[in-house]
């Protein structure tokens, strides 16, 4: 059974005829080929499919498409503030990313992280990033860079 949805992804509305369901990971990458949102687990326990919607981190493979009607979502490809864009920096810089499939899901989960908190304690940073998952860096990179990411952007609001 079809139904048409209306929202917007990346800023840009809409408008969709889906199989109820259809999951919003499906969505993303297939019909619009951002596929810098990554399947892997598919059972929520990974975070490498996270997108935010309505501004919060969901998980997109355990979200029915239908779920986004006249609701935001950013994908990682959306995600170009000056949070996110400092976060890219510092994860670079601090050996955050190394095969780089969690990282879309890291990023997505630090912005919101750092929206909500600007100077979070490493308790803090650990409590959000809690539900991804890497295999490669140990975490220790990836809260390096979080913590460096909100030191710069503490910086320079304060110069
Ligand atoms: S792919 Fe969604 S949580 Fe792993
Ligand atoms: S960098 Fe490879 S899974 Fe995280």
């Amino acid at each position: 059974m079809g139904r048409t949805i209306t929202f917007t992804v990346n800023g840009k509305t809409k408008q969709e005829c889906i199989e109820v369901n259809t999951l919003l990971i499906n969505l993303i990458r297939d019909n619009f080929n951002l596929t810098g949102t990554k399947y892997a687990c598919g059972i929520g326990e990974c975070g490498a499919c996270t997108v935010l919607m309505d501004g919060k981190p969901i998980l997109s493979c355990l979200t029915l498409a239908v779920d986004a009607d006249g609701k935001s979502i950013v994908t990682i490809e959306g995600l170009n503030d000056e949070i996110s864009r400092t976060l890219r920096e510092s994860f670079l810089e601090e050996g955050a990313v190394q095969c780089g499939f969690c990282t879309p899901g890291f990023l997505i989960v630090s912005s919101y992280l750092l929206k909500e908190k600007p100077m979070p304690t490493e308790e803090e940073i650990r409590q959000y990033i809690k539900g991804n998952l890497c295999r490669c860096t140990g975490y220790v990179g990836i809260i390096r860079g979080i913590k460096k990411a909100a030191e710069r952007l503490g910086n320079r609001s304060s110069t």
